[in-house]
């Protein structure tokens, strides 16, 4: 593989005190190109602008998938990666249902591993804080055809991030507007369905919510996601989240909290769940807590719920009291290399460079 790097670096620049997520990127990227039936081309250059014909497939036809992941650094500055295999697999999924290609493991693991080594200056070593890692892949035939691109380019940009927010949310189910449907691409990350949910979420959040609830789109009695999150409920003390199905993107975040929480002796269940047990676990109190969580986010508690226009709140506790931050500790804790990896979830960085 080819690696270009960059002459001077922009990370003394950034203040690792103040870094709103996805804003500022890391000194170098990776990239490779899919052409006739091949991949090739593979490098890691300096950050830069790509630039491409205004007929490019992916700008009308929105074939584009991509991941979200993180690296993090321990107090002796090595570096870890979380599941990546993980976010590999899943990402050529969400690529066959788009009908674009598969990427091969050696050039997803090898560029992902040679870009985060080179820019290990950019992973930040505050507790909660890590590397956001990118991968993504487009179409990029020039036409206008409405069919599959033949050539694609596959690459992985980073960001430093803090968690993408934290504060108790406000949460409206939703019952007009749906993320995915049965028969649809809701298990995979196409860049689509961030798309069409920019519309409903802004709708909530003008009337005083957070996130939305995701419900079936065909009778919206469900319970499928929270915004970009998977989630959870504790009712009558059973953490139980929806059976990812193909309507759910099924978490990475959603799948290591259930092994931990089953590991520290919780009760948990993965099935179909339904608005109105959660309208009634509100009404009779026996609704403990709710949370959503993912890469991005990690977790984040509820405050209140909202369904047909009532207002329900959740039982204010202390955070002691929280098992999603006691979770959400459990996973940083393990993220960090502060506690030991009981499940092989982390990938020591090599130092390749
Ligand atoms: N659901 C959606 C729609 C998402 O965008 C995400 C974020 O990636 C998740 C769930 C959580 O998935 P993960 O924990 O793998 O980040
Ligand atoms: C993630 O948690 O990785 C996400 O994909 C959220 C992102 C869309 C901001």
């Amino acid at each position: 593989m080819k690696i270009e790097k960059i002459l001077h670096s922009r990370r003394k620049m950034i203040d690792f005190h103040k870094i709103p997520f996805g804003n500022y990127f890391s000194d170098h990227m990776f990239y490779s190109e899919f052409k006739n039936k091949e991949w090739k081309n593979s490098k890691i250059t300096p950050f830069k602008n790509i630039e491409f014909s205004p007929k490019t497939l992916v700008f009308h036809y929105g074939q584009a998938v991509f991941e979200g992941m993180k690296a993090y650094k321990d107090h002796n500055e090595e570096v870890f990666l979380f599941r990546p295999e993980d976010n590999f697999k899943r990402m050529n999924k969400s690529a066959r249902r788009l009908e674009m290609p598969n990427i091969p493991k050696h050039i997803f693991m090898n560029g992902l591993k040679k870009l985060i080594d080179l820019d290990r200056d950019w992973i930040p070593r505050k507790y909660g804080q890590s590397l956001y890692i990118r991968p993504f892949l487009i179409a990029t035939d020039g036409a206008l055809s409405a069919r599959p691109s033949k050539n694609y380019l596959f690459m992985i940009i980073s960001t430093p991030s803090d968690i993408y927010y934290q504060y108790p949310l406000k949460i409206k189910i939703e019952e007009r507007y749906s993320r995915s449907a049965s028969g649809g691409i809701g298990f995979t990350k196409a860049a689509g369905n961030y798309a069409s949910s920019f519309y409903p979420t802004r709708i909530a959040q003008k009337e005083g919510f957070d996130q939305i609830l995701w419900t079936d789109s065909s009778t919206h009695t469900i319970i499928e996601e929270l915004g970009t999150m998977n989630v959870f409920f504790l009712l009558k003390k059973k953490l139980i989240t929806p059976l990812a199905n193909e309507n759910i993107l099924n978490g990475i975040t959603c799948k290591s909290l259930l092994s931990l929480a089953k590991k520290e002796g919780l009760k948990t269940e993965e099935r179909v769940l339904t608005v109105s047990e959660i309208i009634e676990g509100l009404k009779k109190g026996y609704l403990q807590e709710a949370f959503g969580c993912g890469t991005a986010v990690v977790i984040n508690y509820f405050q209140k719920i909202s369904y047909k226009k009532e207002d329900f709140y959740l039982p204010n506790l202390p955070d002691k009291k929280r098992i999603s931050l006691f979770l959400r500790k459990k996973l940083l804790d393990i993220q960090h290399n502060l506690s030991e990896d009981y499940f092989g979830w982390r990938l020591k960085l090599e130092r390749f460079l």
